[in-house]
């Protein structure tokens, strides 16, 4: 017997797939057909994959080709699934002509060639909702923006906007966007979203004339140092029916949302301290966040962990002899927490993150801000378990996934930093 088996994710089975299983088929007497699973799909990049696994699974069957379907659940699998199932030969589209060679030692690989002018990609297309989105910047760098979204299927970047006409058309260039503006009405009015990226003075004033028409908005934070006009944007986004989303990218990381339902979920106990330290460093040299863009991550983070009733906070900030910020700590004393924050603008620090409670540890090793995975140790246990998800890029991809999913489910409520939360970051912000 001849056993054959081939690999995909089959979102939106097409007819592609259809030549593919049956040619696999045909190649021998045994058909294995691997399905990737949701979370490889997900740390593969692969982020807009429309069917669930249930159907990828029930539409392969539906071909009657398939004589065992597995699911694809990590990189390297299928090694192990060559040894495990006996399998003589692997079948596969030519799009990955060569990538499976190192597979070789262990069964024949065969490359079939694709079916022509179709794909999961180009249907997904097809039948989504494209919103279009534009970045408002005065710099002449898009932080990775542009990579970024273009992991996102249902997004399209195509425009800029800059006060400086040279600049916008400049940047519009080397980025390959449609049009660069300088007039921000006629940019906004090309848009479903918007990007705002401008210097912290005059930020309040984009983020408002995008609210006021009517227009998604991801700003960098804080938006504004007043309280009256950062309550003044939240009410004018729920009145347009439309997201205010803060470019706090660690806000919408797996991990992250795991870490804070472990956090705040008891599981480590009564919360005691929270410690994290964050540099400049660590960020893209080119994105020019100073102290207290810098500080709104550990503060935001810390509001989140602990609540936003702190009864006193205390900060100090060291300078240099030319009078710049090099450091800066902040003390948060809470009813019966305490969380301390150290900031590094001309020093480096490690960024690491720890969460004590009565009853355990929770430990972030590195770029908690960006955050990979933790470490998760109960009293008394001697190992400490590890939480992982992957995180490709610089994280801003989970961003705009989750204001395009909002969007698509009309979820203009899904805040991720609340009304009292955001009052009480800047509460501290304006203490620095
Ligand atoms: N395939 C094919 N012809 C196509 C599309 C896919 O032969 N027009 C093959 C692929 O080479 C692969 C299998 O079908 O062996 C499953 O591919 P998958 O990645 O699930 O499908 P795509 O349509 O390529 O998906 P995407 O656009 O998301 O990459």
């Amino acid at each position: 017997m001849r056993t054959v088996i081939t690999y995909g994710t089959f979102d939106l089975f097409h007819q592609g797939h259809y030549n593919i299983l049956k040619r696999a088929k045909e190649e021998g007497d045994y058909l294995i057909v691997g399905v990737t699973g949701e979370t490889y799909d997900m740390e593969r990049g692969k982020l807009s994959v429309q069917d669930s696994l249930a159907t990828r699974i029930e539409n392969v069957q539906n071909t009657g080709f398939a004589d065992k379907i597995i699911v694809e659940e990590y990189l390297g699998q299928k090694i192990s699934d060559i040894l495990k199932y006996h399998v003589d030969v692997l079948v596969i589209g030519s799009d990955w002509k060569g990538k499976f060679d190192h597979l070789r030692k262990y069964c024949e690989v065969k490359y079939l060639e694709r079916t022509k002018n179709i794909s999961s990609t180009q249907i997904r297309e097809e039948k989504l909702n494209i919103y279009k989105c534009g970045i408002a910047t005065t710099e002449l760098y898009d932080h990775d923006i542009f990579y970024e979204t273009h992991t996102v299927s249902s997004i399209h970047l195509q425009s800029v906007f800059s006060p400086d006409e040279k600049n916008a058309k400049e940047f519009a260039e080397k980025y390959e966007l449609e049009s660069g503006y300088s007039d921000y009405d006629k940019f906004l009015d090309d848009i479903d979203i918007v990007i705002v990226k401008m210097p912290r003075d005059v930020r309040y004033e984009y983020v408002k004339k995008a609210l006021e028409k009517g227009k998604h908005v991801v700003t960098d934070m804080p938006a504004t140092m007043d309280s009256k006009k950062q309550q003044e944007l939240h009410a004018l986004a729920e009145e347009k029916g439309v997201l205010l989303y803060a470019n706090i990218v660690t806000l919408y990381q797996q991990a992250f949302g795991q870490l804070l339902w472990m956090a705040r979920g008891n599981l480590i106990g009564d919360i005691i301290n929270v410690k994290c330290s964050v540099s400049q460093n660590a960020f893209d040299e080119n994105s020019k966040v100073d102290l207290i863009d810098l500080a709104y991550y550990p503060v935001c983070v810390i509001t989140k962990i602990l609540g936003f009733d702190s009864e006193n906070v205390i900060s100090k900030i060291v300078k240099d002899e030319n009078g710049n910020d090099v450091f800066a700590s902040i003390s948060f004393a809470f009813d019966n927490a305490t969380a301390n924050v150290e900031i590094g603008t001309g020093v480096e620090l490690d960024g690491t993150m720890t969460i004590t409670g009565s009853e355990g540890e929770i430990y972030v090793p590195e770029d908690w801000w960006r955050m990979g995975y933790f470490k998760y140790r109960n009293k008394g246990e001697l190992r400490a378990k590890h939480y992982s998800s992957n995180f490709d890029g610089n994280g801003y991809r989970y961003l705009i996934q989750a204001v395009v999913n909002d969007i698509k489910q009309n979820n203009t409520k899904s805040e991720r930093i609340t009304n009292e939360e955001a009052e009480a970051i800047l509460k501290v912000l304006k203490e620095i």
